[in-house]
């Protein structure tokens, strides 16, 4: 029988995850099957236990649900652990695992698709919420130079920062915005959700070098910050449909262990 996969969010119609992979099937050669659900948004353990209690293998969570998603996993991984926060659960018949591909997701795009290297570079990321927080010890792991945390709240900032379980304060720091005065970096990184209202970030000018690459975890032809930053001189600028398919290859290669090219599929879903 072929093992059925799902992405369960609110709302999810917008959701690639289906066509990513049905592409890594028809590339690897598995027996899958890959839908959505829209789950009522107070209804994310009851909609996810019967996709599971009826056969269900596994799924991807998205928005709203990755913290509800995190409570009901049986087991964690540690770097679902660190992120408080679930998007790959998988299911053996018994118990039910959680796990956390969007950091690994950024790291590799930014390492292997884009060929930037975080080692030693002075990273800054903005916001604090649940998508910051996802990525924040894989940056970490790949021992920037600094990595700065700026948020609206500052206090949310600081709260991420202090969060983590060992963090030398001559890498790692949080501030406001305005506070970025006068610094630039090799790498930003937008994990707000401004870009939703195309709200622009009150950046200060002089972020950006032109070696610098600007990186939104969103994803769209050209998002409201990837303008930003262009306008404030990065040379580089990208959105984040390279996350969103390495984050999947990684959950693929857990629930099949295979990983699939992620090239050929990044290429298919790029506007022309
Ligand atoms: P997510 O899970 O997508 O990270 P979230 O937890 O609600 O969503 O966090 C949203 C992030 O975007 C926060 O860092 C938020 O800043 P505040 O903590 O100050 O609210 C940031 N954000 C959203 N809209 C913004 C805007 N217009 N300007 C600046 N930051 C914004």
């Amino acid at each position: 029988m072929t093992d059925r996969y799902v992405v369960i969010g609110n709302p999810v119609a917008h959701s690639s995850s289906p066509r990513i992979h049905a592409l890594f099937a028809q590339l690897t050669g598995e027996d899958i099957h890959y839908g959505s659900i829209l789950a009522p948004r107070d209804a994310f353990t009851h909609v996810a236990s019967e996709f599971l209690r009826g056969g269900g293998k596994g799924a991807n969570v998205t928005l709203p649900f990755k913290e509800e998603a995190f409570a009901l996993s049986d087991e964690v991984s540690s770097r679902a652990k660190t992120a408080r926060a679930v998007n790959t659960l998988s299911f053996d018949g018994s118990v039910l695992r959680g796990d956390n591909t969007d950091g690994c997701g950024l790291t590799r795009d930014l390492g292997q698709n884009l060929g930037f290297g975080i080692r030693n570079r002075r990273v800054l990321l903005l916001g604090a919420g649940g998508a910051a927080r996802g990525v924040l010890v894989p940056i970490l792991d790949e021992q920037p130079a600094s990595l700065t945390i700026a948020n609206r709240s500052v206090q949310k900032a600081h709260a991420l920062l202090a969060d983590l379980p060992s963090v030398d304060p001559r890498i790692a720091s949080a501030c406001g915005y305005g506070e970025l005065a006068g610094a630039s970096f090799d790498l930003v990184i937008n994990a707000t959700s401004a870009g939703l209202t195309e709200a622009a970030l009150p950046l200060p000018k002089g972020l950006f070098r032109p070696d610098s690459l600007a990186y939104d975890m969103m994803y769209g032809r050209e998002t409201s910050f990837m303008r930003q930053a262009r306008a404030d001189g990065a040379g580089r600028t990208t959105d984040g449909l390279g996350m969103l398919v390495e984050q999947a290859a990684e959950s693929f290669f857990i629930w099949r262990g295979r990983r699939p090219p992620t090239g050929p599929v990044l290429s298919a879903l790029r506007p022309a």
